[in-house]
Protein backbone atom coordinates (compact mmCIF):
# COMPACT_ATOMS: atom_id res chain seq x y z
CA UNK A 1 0.00 0.00 0.00
CA UNK A 2 1.10 3.27 -1.32
CA UNK A 3 2.11 6.27 1.38
CA UNK A 4 -0.25 8.92 0.29
CA UNK A 5 -1.68 12.04 1.61
CA UNK A 6 -4.81 11.38 3.44
CA UNK A 7 -7.19 14.51 2.79
CA UNK A 8 -6.63 17.37 5.12
CA UNK A 9 -8.51 17.47 8.44
CA UNK A 10 -7.27 20.24 9.91
CA UNK A 11 -10.24 22.71 9.43
CA UNK A 12 -13.12 22.09 11.85
CA UNK A 13 -15.37 23.98 14.04
CA UNK A 14 -13.81 24.36 17.73
CA UNK A 15 -15.06 24.81 21.36
CA UNK A 16 -14.20 28.11 21.89
CA UNK A 17 -17.56 30.56 21.51
CA UNK A 18 -16.13 33.24 19.33
CA UNK A 19 -14.24 31.53 16.66
CA UNK A 20 -15.87 28.72 16.00
CA UNK A 21 -17.84 27.90 13.06
CA UNK A 22 -16.78 25.70 10.55
CA UNK A 23 -18.35 22.27 11.33
CA UNK A 24 -16.66 20.41 8.68
CA UNK A 25 -13.49 17.89 9.13
CA UNK A 26 -11.92 18.33 5.38
CA UNK A 27 -14.59 15.73 3.97
CA UNK A 28 -17.95 17.54 4.49
CA UNK A 29 -19.98 18.59 7.26
CA UNK A 30 -19.72 16.85 10.37
CA UNK A 31 -22.55 14.78 10.17
CA UNK A 32 -25.52 15.69 12.80
CA UNK A 33 -23.73 18.43 13.64
CA UNK A 34 -25.79 20.62 16.44
CA UNK A 35 -27.38 24.34 15.01
CA UNK A 36 -25.11 26.36 17.36
CA UNK A 37 -21.56 27.01 16.60
CA UNK A 38 -20.34 26.86 20.01
CA UNK A 39 -19.54 23.04 20.91
CA UNK A 40 -20.35 23.28 24.73
CA UNK A 41 -19.77 20.94 27.24
CA UNK A 42 -22.71 18.59 26.76
CA UNK A 43 -23.03 18.26 31.02
CA UNK A 44 -23.31 20.46 33.95
CA UNK A 45 -21.34 19.81 37.18
CA UNK A 46 -22.91 18.48 40.37
CA UNK A 47 -19.46 17.50 42.21
CA UNK A 48 -16.75 19.07 42.35
CA UNK A 49 -13.26 17.77 43.36
CA UNK A 50 -11.02 21.03 44.49
CA UNK A 51 -7.66 21.09 42.86
CA UNK A 52 -4.90 22.51 44.99
CA UNK A 53 -2.62 25.29 43.75
CA UNK A 54 0.89 25.43 43.63
CA UNK A 55 3.88 27.92 43.23
CA UNK A 56 6.51 27.22 40.85
CA UNK A 57 9.00 26.83 43.40
CA UNK A 58 6.73 24.10 44.94
CA UNK A 59 6.59 22.17 41.85
CA UNK A 60 10.40 22.37 41.34
CA UNK A 61 10.87 21.09 44.58
CA UNK A 62 7.81 18.11 44.41
CA UNK A 63 9.54 16.90 40.67
CA UNK A 64 12.66 16.99 42.33
CA UNK A 65 11.99 14.25 45.37
CA UNK A 66 10.21 12.24 43.19
CA UNK A 67 13.36 11.88 40.86
CA UNK A 68 11.97 13.98 38.07
CA UNK A 69 9.59 10.99 37.01
CA UNK A 70 6.00 12.24 36.89
CA UNK A 71 4.65 8.85 38.54
CA UNK A 72 6.31 9.56 41.62
CA UNK A 73 4.35 12.88 42.53
CA UNK A 74 1.21 13.16 44.62
CA UNK A 75 -1.77 13.43 42.82
CA UNK A 76 -2.77 16.74 44.74
CA UNK A 77 0.36 18.38 43.80
CA UNK A 78 -0.93 18.42 40.05
CA UNK A 79 -3.35 21.01 38.54
CA UNK A 80 -4.49 19.66 35.26
CA UNK A 81 -3.71 15.79 35.44
CA UNK A 82 -3.05 14.41 31.83
CA UNK A 83 -1.23 11.41 32.65
CA UNK A 84 -3.80 8.82 31.67
CA UNK A 85 -7.29 8.83 30.60
CA UNK A 86 -7.39 4.72 31.97
CA UNK A 87 -10.38 5.60 34.89
CA UNK A 88 -9.65 9.14 35.89
CA UNK A 89 -13.38 10.17 34.00
CA UNK A 90 -16.38 11.53 35.99
CA UNK A 91 -18.85 9.11 36.48
CA UNK A 92 -22.60 10.37 35.86
CA UNK A 93 -25.59 10.76 38.61
CA UNK A 94 -27.13 7.54 36.95
CA UNK A 95 -23.56 5.55 37.56
CA UNK A 96 -23.94 7.01 40.82
CA UNK A 97 -27.14 6.16 40.86
CA UNK A 98 -26.60 2.69 39.98
CA UNK A 99 -23.93 1.77 41.97
CA UNK A 100 -26.03 1.95 44.83
CA UNK A 101 -28.00 -0.94 42.95
CA UNK A 102 -25.10 -2.86 42.83
CA UNK A 103 -25.68 -6.49 44.34
CA UNK A 104 -22.92 -8.20 45.73
CA UNK A 105 -23.96 -11.93 45.46
CA UNK A 106 -21.18 -14.17 44.93
CA UNK A 107 -23.03 -15.94 41.96
CA UNK A 108 -25.83 -15.21 39.80
CA UNK A 109 -26.05 -11.02 40.79
CA UNK A 110 -28.38 -9.04 38.22
CA UNK A 111 -25.83 -6.41 38.22
CA UNK A 112 -24.16 -9.36 36.28
CA UNK A 113 -26.87 -9.86 34.19
CA UNK A 114 -27.39 -6.03 33.35
CA UNK A 115 -23.57 -5.61 32.44
CA UNK A 116 -23.78 -8.51 30.46
CA UNK A 117 -27.03 -7.39 28.29
CA UNK A 118 -24.89 -3.97 27.98
CA UNK A 119 -22.12 -5.15 26.72
CA UNK A 120 -23.63 -7.95 24.47
CA UNK A 121 -26.22 -4.73 23.21
CA UNK A 122 -22.96 -3.33 21.52
CA UNK A 123 -20.76 -6.19 21.23
CA UNK A 124 -22.69 -9.68 20.28
CA UNK A 125 -20.82 -12.39 21.42
CA UNK A 126 -21.62 -15.51 22.90
CA UNK A 127 -19.74 -15.18 25.93
CA UNK A 128 -19.01 -11.92 27.95
CA UNK A 129 -16.39 -12.80 30.39
CA UNK A 130 -16.01 -10.18 33.27
CA UNK A 131 -11.96 -9.19 34.84
CA UNK A 132 -10.65 -6.22 36.81
CA UNK A 133 -9.31 -3.98 34.27
CA UNK A 134 -7.97 -4.71 30.47
CA UNK A 135 -4.70 -6.24 31.21
CA UNK A 136 -6.57 -9.09 33.01
CA UNK A 137 -7.79 -9.76 30.07
CA UNK A 138 -5.04 -10.05 28.24
CA UNK A 139 -3.35 -12.21 30.89
CA UNK A 140 -5.94 -14.70 30.74
CA UNK A 141 -6.10 -14.73 26.71
CA UNK A 142 -2.50 -15.23 25.97
CA UNK A 143 -2.25 -17.80 28.43
CA UNK A 144 -4.21 -19.85 26.26
CA UNK A 145 -3.44 -18.21 22.80
CA UNK A 146 -0.18 -17.42 23.27
CA UNK A 147 3.07 -20.09 24.23
CA UNK A 148 6.56 -20.21 22.80
CA UNK A 149 7.22 -19.49 19.07
CA UNK A 150 3.90 -17.97 18.66
CA UNK A 151 3.70 -14.70 16.69
CA UNK A 152 0.87 -12.22 17.13
CA UNK A 153 -0.05 -9.59 14.42
CA UNK A 154 -1.88 -6.03 15.63
CA UNK A 155 -2.05 -2.92 14.10
CA UNK A 156 0.12 -1.88 17.37
CA UNK A 157 -0.04 -3.55 20.26
CA UNK A 158 -0.12 -1.74 23.51
CA UNK A 159 2.65 -2.24 26.12
CA UNK A 160 0.40 -4.42 28.46
CA UNK A 161 -0.67 -6.53 25.42
CA UNK A 162 2.73 -7.03 24.68
CA UNK A 163 3.55 -7.81 27.93
CA UNK A 164 1.01 -10.54 28.68
CA UNK A 165 1.89 -11.91 24.94
CA UNK A 166 5.88 -11.84 25.62
CA UNK A 167 5.11 -13.59 29.30
CA UNK A 168 3.82 -16.41 27.32
CA UNK A 169 6.64 -16.21 25.30
CA UNK A 170 5.07 -15.47 22.18
CA UNK A 171 5.89 -12.17 20.47
CA UNK A 172 3.81 -9.66 19.42
CA UNK A 173 4.15 -7.53 15.75
CA UNK A 174 2.82 -4.49 14.38
CA UNK A 175 1.74 -3.69 11.02
CA UNK A 176 0.28 -0.33 11.10
CA UNK A 177 0.08 1.54 7.58
CA UNK A 178 3.26 3.66 6.99
CA UNK A 179 2.07 6.62 7.32
CA UNK A 180 1.42 6.06 10.89
CA UNK A 181 5.15 6.72 11.98
CA UNK A 182 4.58 10.24 10.42
CA UNK A 183 3.56 12.39 13.25
CA UNK A 184 2.70 15.52 10.87
CA UNK A 185 0.90 13.48 8.19
CA UNK A 186 -3.21 14.23 8.05
CA UNK A 187 -4.23 10.99 7.22
CA UNK A 188 -8.08 9.40 8.38
CA UNK A 189 -7.28 6.17 9.27
CA UNK A 190 -3.94 6.71 10.87
CA UNK A 191 -4.45 3.23 13.05
CA UNK A 192 -5.38 1.00 9.97
CA UNK A 193 -3.51 -2.32 9.84
CA UNK A 194 -1.60 -2.20 6.78
CA UNK A 195 -3.32 -5.53 4.75
CA UNK A 196 -0.71 -6.31 2.34
CA UNK A 197 2.18 -6.59 5.24
CA UNK A 198 -0.52 -8.71 6.94
CA UNK A 199 -0.70 -10.80 4.08
CA UNK A 200 2.83 -11.18 3.41
CA UNK A 201 3.48 -12.15 7.36
CA UNK A 202 0.39 -14.73 7.21
CA UNK A 203 1.82 -16.29 4.10
CA UNK A 204 5.00 -16.37 5.62
CA UNK A 205 4.51 -17.50 9.25
CA UNK A 206 0.88 -18.39 9.29
CA UNK A 207 1.58 -21.36 11.51
CA UNK A 208 2.81 -20.11 14.45
CA UNK A 209 -0.06 -17.43 14.65
CA UNK A 210 -3.14 -17.93 16.64
CA UNK A 211 -5.27 -14.87 16.43
CA UNK A 212 -4.95 -11.50 14.41
CA UNK A 213 -5.36 -8.44 16.39
CA UNK A 214 -6.45 -4.62 15.91
CA UNK A 215 -6.41 -2.07 18.49
CA UNK A 216 -9.46 0.62 18.31
CA UNK A 217 -8.37 3.62 18.31
CA UNK A 218 -4.30 2.75 18.71
CA UNK A 219 -3.72 4.18 21.41
CA UNK A 220 0.18 3.86 20.90
CA UNK A 221 0.33 5.06 17.54
CA UNK A 222 -1.49 8.26 18.76
CA UNK A 223 -5.04 7.42 19.38
CA UNK A 224 -5.21 7.66 15.51
CA UNK A 225 -9.00 5.60 14.62
CA UNK A 226 -9.13 2.53 12.38
CA UNK A 227 -11.59 2.34 9.58
CA UNK A 228 -14.67 0.38 9.28
CA UNK A 229 -13.76 -0.87 6.01
CA UNK A 230 -9.92 -1.87 7.70
CA UNK A 231 -11.39 -3.72 10.29
CA UNK A 232 -13.72 -5.54 8.08
CA UNK A 233 -10.46 -6.28 5.26
CA UNK A 234 -8.46 -7.31 8.55
CA UNK A 235 -11.11 -9.71 9.60
CA UNK A 236 -11.52 -11.10 6.38
CA UNK A 237 -7.40 -11.94 6.06
CA UNK A 238 -7.28 -13.31 9.34
CA UNK A 239 -10.35 -16.02 8.89
CA UNK A 240 -8.64 -16.69 5.16
CA UNK A 241 -5.85 -18.19 6.95
CA UNK A 242 -7.89 -19.49 9.79
CA UNK A 243 -7.40 -17.20 12.23
CA UNK A 244 -9.32 -15.65 15.15
CA UNK A 245 -10.01 -12.11 14.86
CA UNK A 246 -9.80 -10.38 18.05
CA UNK A 247 -9.89 -6.64 18.85
CA UNK A 248 -8.57 -4.47 21.67
CA UNK A 249 -11.71 -2.76 22.00
CA UNK A 250 -10.99 0.67 24.85
CA UNK A 251 -12.06 3.19 22.79
CA UNK A 252 -13.87 1.54 20.66
CA UNK A 253 -16.88 5.05 20.82
CA UNK A 254 -14.20 7.07 19.87
CA UNK A 255 -13.37 5.23 17.07
CA UNK A 256 -16.79 4.61 15.52
CA UNK A 257 -17.19 8.20 16.13
CA UNK A 258 -14.32 8.89 13.67
CA UNK A 259 -15.91 6.05 11.45
CA UNK A 260 -18.78 7.88 11.23
CA UNK A 261 -17.50 11.54 10.46
CA UNK A 262 -14.66 9.98 7.72
CA UNK A 263 -15.53 6.98 6.60
CA UNK A 264 -17.97 7.51 3.24
CA UNK A 265 -21.42 6.56 3.41
CA UNK A 266 -21.13 5.68 7.43
CA UNK A 267 -22.24 9.85 8.28
CA UNK A 268 -26.01 8.86 8.50
CA UNK A 269 -25.52 5.88 10.63
CA UNK A 270 -25.85 5.59 14.55
CA UNK A 271 -22.67 5.29 16.78
CA UNK A 272 -24.19 1.63 18.67
CA UNK A 273 -24.96 0.45 14.80
CA UNK A 274 -21.51 0.99 13.44
CA UNK A 275 -19.91 -0.06 17.17
CA UNK A 276 -22.09 -3.15 16.30
CA UNK A 277 -20.75 -3.97 12.99
CA UNK A 278 -16.69 -3.24 13.95
CA UNK A 279 -17.37 -6.22 16.35
CA UNK A 280 -19.46 -8.36 14.57
CA UNK A 281 -16.88 -9.65 12.62
CA UNK A 282 -14.74 -10.23 15.12
CA UNK A 283 -14.28 -13.58 17.21
CA UNK A 284 -13.56 -11.87 20.55
CA UNK A 285 -12.82 -8.64 21.76
CA UNK A 286 -10.56 -7.39 24.97
CA UNK A 287 -11.45 -4.21 27.13
CA UNK A 288 -10.65 -1.71 29.72
CA UNK A 289 -13.81 -0.63 30.85
CA UNK A 290 -11.80 2.26 32.32
CA UNK A 291 -11.36 3.61 28.65
CA UNK A 292 -14.65 4.10 26.81
CA UNK A 293 -16.88 2.28 29.57
CA UNK A 294 -16.78 5.47 31.56
CA UNK A 295 -15.82 2.75 34.05
CA UNK A 296 -12.76 3.74 37.08
CA UNK A 297 -12.09 0.31 37.03
CA UNK A 298 -13.02 -2.98 35.11
CA UNK A 299 -12.69 -4.46 31.63
CA UNK A 300 -13.98 -7.79 29.91
CA UNK A 301 -12.89 -10.71 27.96
CA UNK A 302 -15.51 -11.85 25.32
CA UNK A 303 -15.43 -14.67 22.80
CA UNK A 304 -17.63 -16.63 20.68
CA UNK A 305 -16.11 -19.57 21.02
CA UNK A 306 -17.39 -22.19 23.35
CA UNK A 307 -14.29 -23.90 24.05
CA UNK A 308 -11.90 -20.53 23.90
CA UNK A 309 -14.48 -19.66 26.58
CA UNK A 310 -14.17 -22.53 29.02
CA UNK A 311 -10.84 -22.70 29.53
CA UNK A 312 -10.89 -18.62 30.05
CA UNK A 313 -13.28 -19.11 32.74
CA UNK A 314 -11.12 -21.53 34.15
CA UNK A 315 -8.46 -19.47 34.35
CA UNK A 316 -10.81 -16.21 35.70
CA UNK A 317 -11.77 -18.57 38.66
CA UNK A 318 -8.22 -18.80 39.51
CA UNK A 319 -6.70 -15.70 39.27
CA UNK A 320 -9.78 -13.47 39.18
CA UNK A 321 -13.05 -14.35 40.65
CA UNK A 322 -16.21 -16.11 39.93
CA UNK A 323 -17.94 -15.64 36.38
CA UNK A 324 -20.56 -13.66 36.84
CA UNK A 325 -18.42 -10.80 39.09
CA UNK A 326 -14.42 -11.49 37.77
CA UNK A 327 -12.36 -9.28 39.31
CA UNK A 328 -14.67 -6.88 39.88
CA UNK A 329 -18.23 -5.56 42.38
CA UNK A 330 -21.35 -5.85 41.63
CA UNK A 331 -21.65 -2.21 42.23
CA UNK A 332 -18.62 -1.74 39.38
CA UNK A 333 -20.46 -4.04 36.92
CA UNK A 334 -24.01 -1.50 37.38
CA UNK A 335 -21.57 1.51 36.64
CA UNK A 336 -20.32 0.08 33.62
CA UNK A 337 -23.56 -0.97 32.55
CA UNK A 338 -25.02 2.14 32.87
CA UNK A 339 -21.65 3.64 31.37
CA UNK A 340 -22.12 2.14 28.31
CA UNK A 341 -25.32 3.31 27.47
CA UNK A 342 -24.02 7.36 27.87
CA UNK A 343 -20.47 6.40 25.28
CA UNK A 344 -22.39 6.10 22.54
CA UNK A 345 -24.01 9.48 23.17
CA UNK A 346 -23.30 11.47 19.74
CA UNK A 347 -23.24 15.25 21.49
CA UNK A 348 -20.70 13.40 24.36
CA UNK A 349 -18.49 12.11 21.41
CA UNK A 350 -18.51 15.35 18.92
CA UNK A 351 -17.29 17.48 22.08
CA UNK A 352 -14.60 14.75 23.51
CA UNK A 353 -13.09 14.95 20.08
CA UNK A 354 -13.52 18.46 19.55
CA UNK A 355 -11.05 19.31 22.76
CA UNK A 356 -8.64 17.49 21.29
CA UNK A 357 -8.83 19.32 18.24
CA UNK A 358 -9.13 22.41 19.77
CA UNK A 359 -5.79 21.90 21.89
CA UNK A 360 -4.20 20.37 18.68
CA UNK A 361 -5.33 23.67 16.65
CA UNK A 362 -3.75 25.85 18.92
CA UNK A 363 -0.42 23.98 19.44
CA UNK A 364 0.36 24.14 16.27
CA UNK A 365 -0.54 27.64 15.97
CA UNK A 366 2.02 27.98 18.55
CA UNK A 367 4.50 26.86 16.26
CA UNK A 368 4.59 23.23 18.62
CA UNK A 369 4.90 19.66 16.53
CA UNK A 370 2.01 17.51 16.91
CA UNK A 371 0.66 14.47 16.18
CA UNK A 372 -1.67 14.81 13.06
CA UNK A 373 -4.70 15.04 12.93
CA UNK A 374 -5.94 14.85 16.30
CA UNK A 375 -6.69 11.26 18.09
CA UNK A 376 -9.28 10.38 19.90
CA UNK A 377 -8.34 10.43 24.10
CA UNK A 378 -5.22 12.40 24.07
CA UNK A 379 -3.04 15.29 22.23
CA UNK A 380 0.47 13.92 21.70
CA UNK A 381 3.62 16.10 21.18
CA UNK A 382 6.46 15.43 19.48
CA UNK A 383 9.19 16.68 21.58
CA UNK A 384 12.14 15.47 19.44
CA UNK A 385 10.99 17.69 16.83
CA UNK A 386 10.43 20.49 19.27
CA UNK A 387 13.76 20.59 21.66
CA UNK A 388 15.99 19.08 18.57
CA UNK A 389 18.94 20.29 20.85
CA UNK A 390 18.31 17.23 23.28
CA UNK A 391 19.79 13.82 21.87
CA UNK A 392 17.21 11.31 22.19
CA UNK A 393 19.16 9.30 24.19
CA UNK A 394 19.07 12.32 26.74
CA UNK A 395 15.31 11.93 26.67
CA UNK A 396 13.74 14.95 25.01
CA UNK A 397 10.32 13.94 26.18
CA UNK A 398 11.00 13.49 29.72
CA UNK A 399 12.87 17.20 29.53
CA UNK A 400 9.35 18.22 28.14
CA UNK A 401 7.27 16.61 30.68
CA UNK A 402 9.30 17.59 33.35
CA UNK A 403 8.97 21.40 32.71
CA UNK A 404 5.44 21.26 31.99
CA UNK A 405 4.79 20.26 35.36
CA UNK A 406 7.74 22.91 36.59
CA UNK A 407 5.83 25.79 34.78
CA UNK A 408 2.02 24.72 34.68
CA UNK A 409 1.50 21.52 37.22
CA UNK A 410 0.24 19.63 34.20
CA UNK A 411 1.02 15.88 34.35
CA UNK A 412 1.73 14.57 31.26
CA UNK A 413 3.35 11.13 30.23
CA UNK A 414 6.90 10.80 28.07
CA UNK A 415 6.29 8.03 25.51
CA UNK A 416 9.44 7.87 23.76
CA UNK A 417 12.89 6.66 25.01
CA UNK A 418 12.91 6.29 28.31
CA UNK A 419 9.63 3.46 28.15
CA UNK A 420 10.92 1.80 24.95
CA UNK A 421 14.65 2.69 25.15
CA UNK A 422 16.42 -0.16 27.06
CA UNK A 423 16.82 -3.47 24.93
CA UNK A 424 16.46 -6.73 25.94
CA UNK A 425 20.33 -6.82 25.76
CA UNK A 426 20.83 -4.07 28.19
CA UNK A 427 21.74 -1.58 25.29
CA UNK A 428 19.92 1.38 24.86
CA UNK A 429 18.76 2.65 21.67
CA UNK A 430 16.22 6.08 20.92
CA UNK A 431 12.59 4.59 20.15
CA UNK A 432 11.35 5.23 16.98
CA UNK A 433 9.95 8.64 18.04
CA UNK A 434 9.94 10.96 21.67
CA UNK A 435 6.01 11.74 22.35
CA UNK A 436 4.63 13.05 25.30
CA UNK A 437 0.94 12.03 25.74
CA UNK A 438 -1.68 14.93 27.05
CA UNK A 439 -4.48 12.23 28.19
CA UNK A 440 -7.51 13.64 28.19
CA UNK A 441 -9.75 12.22 30.76
CA UNK A 442 -13.30 11.63 30.58
CA UNK A 443 -15.77 14.21 31.39
CA UNK A 444 -13.67 15.87 34.01
CA UNK A 445 -11.93 19.12 32.83
CA UNK A 446 -13.37 22.48 30.93
CA UNK A 447 -12.81 24.43 28.14
CA UNK A 448 -10.51 26.80 30.37
CA UNK A 449 -8.29 23.97 31.53
CA UNK A 450 -7.48 22.89 27.63
CA UNK A 451 -6.96 27.06 27.23
CA UNK A 452 -4.44 26.62 30.29
CA UNK A 453 -2.61 23.50 29.01
CA UNK A 454 -1.83 25.75 26.09
CA UNK A 455 -0.67 28.77 27.79
CA UNK A 456 1.39 26.82 29.28
CA UNK A 457 2.71 25.42 26.20
CA UNK A 458 3.43 29.22 24.78
CA UNK A 459 5.22 30.01 27.72
CA UNK A 460 7.39 27.02 27.27
CA UNK A 461 7.88 27.97 23.95
CA UNK A 462 9.99 31.26 25.37
CA UNK A 463 12.47 29.05 27.34
CA UNK A 464 12.75 25.66 25.47
CA UNK A 465 15.37 25.82 23.92
CA UNK A 466 17.32 26.45 26.65
CA UNK A 467 16.20 23.29 28.30
CA UNK A 468 18.70 20.74 29.42
CA UNK A 469 17.87 16.76 28.77
CA UNK A 470 18.03 13.58 31.74
CA UNK A 471 20.02 10.50 32.51
CA UNK A 472 18.71 7.98 34.37
CA UNK A 473 20.55 7.80 37.91
CA UNK A 474 18.58 4.58 39.05
CA UNK A 475 16.20 2.19 37.29
CA UNK A 476 14.52 -1.05 37.89
CA UNK A 477 14.99 -4.35 35.42
CA UNK A 478 11.75 -4.07 33.50
CA UNK A 479 9.23 -1.36 33.22
CA UNK A 480 11.67 1.41 34.04
CA UNK A 481 9.69 4.38 32.94
CA UNK A 482 7.84 3.56 36.05
CA UNK A 483 9.86 3.80 38.64
CA UNK A 484 13.57 5.17 37.33
CA UNK A 485 14.87 7.88 38.57
CA UNK A 486 16.44 11.08 36.35
CA UNK A 487 18.99 13.61 37.06
CA UNK A 488 19.30 16.76 34.97
CA UNK A 489 21.80 17.18 32.50
CA UNK A 490 23.26 20.90 31.51
CA UNK A 491 20.62 23.51 30.73
CA UNK A 492 18.51 25.78 31.95
CA UNK A 493 16.02 24.84 34.90
CA UNK A 494 12.16 25.70 33.50
N1 LIG B 1 -5.20 -1.74 25.63
C1 LIG B 1 -5.06 -0.42 25.39
C2 LIG B 1 -5.17 0.09 23.99
C3 LIG B 1 -4.84 0.47 26.46
O1 LIG B 1 -4.72 1.77 26.20
C4 LIG B 1 -4.76 -0.05 27.78
C5 LIG B 1 -4.50 0.85 28.90
C6 LIG B 1 -4.92 -1.42 27.98
C7 LIG B 1 -5.13 -2.24 26.88
C8 LIG B 1 -4.83 -2.03 29.34
O2 LIG B 1 -5.97 -1.76 30.06
O3 LIG B 1 -5.14 -0.40 32.01
O4 LIG B 1 -7.38 -1.54 32.07
O5 LIG B 1 -5.31 -2.86 32.20
N2 LIG B 1 -4.08 2.01 28.77
C9 LIG B 1 -3.85 3.01 29.82
C10 LIG B 1 -3.21 4.22 29.21
C11 LIG B 1 -3.13 2.49 31.02
O6 LIG B 1 -2.82 5.12 29.98
O7 LIG B 1 -3.13 4.32 27.98
P1 LIG B 1 -5.94 -1.63 31.67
Amino acid sequence: MGVERGPDLRATATLRPHRVVVATNGLGPISGAPQMKTIIEPFRIKSVEPIRMTTRAERQRFIREAGYNLFGLRSEDVLIDLLTDSGTGAMSAPQWAAIMRGDESYAGSPSFHRFEAAVKNLMPFRHVIPTHQGRAAEAILFSILGGMGRRIPSNTHFDTTRGNIEASGAIGDDLVIAEARDPALVHPFKGNMDLDRLEAYLAEQGEQVPCVMLTITNNAGGGQPVSLGNIQATAEIAHRHGKLFLIDGCRFAENAWFIKQREPGQGERSIPEIVRDCFSVADGMTMSAKKDAFGNIGGWLAVNDDDLAEQARAHLIRTEGFPTYGGMAGRDLEALAQGLSEIVDEDYLRYRIQTNIYIVERLDALGVPVVKPAGGHAVFVDARGWLPHIDPLAYPGQALAVALYEIGGIRSCEIGTVMFGRQPDGSERPAAMDLVRLAIPRRTYTQSHADYVVEVFGDLAAIKDGLGGYRIAREPKALRHFTCAFEPLEGVSA
